[in-house]
């Protein structure tokens, strides 16, 4: 949720700041960048090129910076709008009540006041000033505005007393933020169920039948879904992809009978249910525990039939939108239009091995989007992301989420 966001970290004068060292390098290490902007009195708790470092930007304090003798602007308002989102932390009572006020006699309070975006505050204070009267009117003041407060802890204070008043650790700053980004999307709060990749059936302990998928599309697909909010299980064979997403359950699997067991498990809380994998037909009739010695003449492998995972889906289908892929090399439309009846699908994704550029491969696919109507949107030869983005926008489009 905070890969690619421009975070404003405002710092102000407490002993909570020495955390901000831990919260910057957890928005660094989420995909964001962070620009910091201290209070004078932060600077006392939290060194300024410990965060600069940590940040990997100059740090802000004043309204000017003087550098070999000329004099430079910190622009308040440019920084309000380059910000995606800005978080207080920690929210002393004094900027708390400046911020309600609208004092604005420093470059935090101009830049918070300038700011358009989303704005997190965390106050820190001991629990007496935390329990005072006015604190609780101004943090009032702060979430009627719209701002959002991320609750102080109970706990062991500066001042060697215990109660309410410690700002929340680094970590739950972090996934406070995160949850109430994914809140607003359109998939919060949805199970979504992604087959990739191919299977492998063992022959015996060194050969295994399998096929050319890498599974690029179903983990794209899954990158998507976690991007719109969903909580994803994203159920892979064999591949040499790996991610690594808080929102996504990646569950690995080598055979298709494993996948059917691991999809059925998931398949009753999902709300939707994409099969992208592509899994083998046949598996060898018999496993080999030793590896098979050459012989004279040809070799019979016997072979029998797997699952179709998507198919006992449709069969047990009740609330969920169930997405098929269709690779097909002949009759292309037919062949789909009949797998979407067959398989009793709300969709099937086509793609074709005829078309230059679609498949199994990791970089482009074109493909079409079929729908239970019949309805059909064909889409331009484009990466695999752009294509995950598109299929999602399609079945987004018809889930009442
Ligand atoms: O019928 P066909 O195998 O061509 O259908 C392809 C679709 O069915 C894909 O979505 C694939 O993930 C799924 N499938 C499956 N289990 C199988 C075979 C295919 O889930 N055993």
């Amino acid at each position: 949720m905070l890969s690619g966001k421009n975070i404003l970290l405002g710092i102000t004068g407490g002993i909570a700041a020495y955390k901000t060292t831990f919260l910057t390098r957890l928005l660094i290490k989420a995909g964001a960048s962070v620009q910091i902007v201290l209070t004078e009195s932060a600077s006392s708790f939290v060194s300024p090129l410990t965060l600069s470092t940590l940040s990997k930007n100059p740090v802000l304090m004043d309204f000017t910076n003087e550098e070999d003798g000329s004099l430079s602007w910190n622009n308040h308002v440019e920084l309000g709008l380059w910000a995606d989102l800005m978080v207080v932390a920690p929210a002393t009572a004094n900027t708390l009540s400046k911020m309600a006020h609208g004092t604005c006699d420093n470059l935090l309070l101009a830049t918070y006041l300038s700011a358009k975006c989303p704005v997190y505050f965390a106050p820190a204070m001991d629990l007496d000033m935390y329990k005072h009267p006015s604190t609780k009117a101004t943090l009032d003041t702060l979430v009627s505005f719209g701002y959002k407060l991320i609750p102080a802890e109970s706990g062991e204070l500066a001042s060697g007393l215990h109660g309410e008043g410690r700002m929340a650790e680094p970590e739950t700053i972090c996934t406070f933020i995160s949850e109430d980004l994914k809140r607003g999307r359109p998939l919060y709060g949805k199970k979504v169920l992604i087959t990739a990749g191919p299977t492998h059936e063992p022959i015996d302990p060194v050969r295994f039948l399998g096929n050319r998928s890498s599974g690029t599309m179903g983990f794209e697909l899954a990158k998507t879904a976690a991007n719109l909010g969903a909580d994803v299980v994203l159920i892979t064979g064999p591949t040499a992809l790996s991610l690594s997403d808080s929102n996504i359950d990646l569950v690995r699997v080598e055979t298709a009978q494993e996948m059917y067991e691991a999809c059925l498990a998931h398949f009753p809380s999902a709300i939707v249910v994409i099969a992208a994998a592509a899994v083998a037909d046949y598996r060898p009739k018999q496993i080999h525990k030793e590896k098979m010695k050459k012989k004279e003449g040809d070799l019979l492998l016997e072979l029998e039939r797997n699952p179709d995972i998507l198919l006992s889906m449709g069969q047990k289908k009740k609330h969920q939108f169930l997405v098929g892929f269709a690779l097909e090399t002949e009759n292309e439309l037919e062949n789909a239009k009949g797998k979407l009846k067959r398989k009793n699908l709300d969709a099937i994704v086509l793609n074709s091995l005829n078309e230059t550029g679609a498949g199994f491969g990791p970089g482009t696919n074109k493909v079409s989007f079929i729908d239970k109507n019949l309805d059909i949107k064909t889409f331009d030869l484009k990466t695999k992301p752009e294509v995950a983005g598109d299929i999602w926008e399609e079945i987004i489009g018809r889930i009442h989420v």
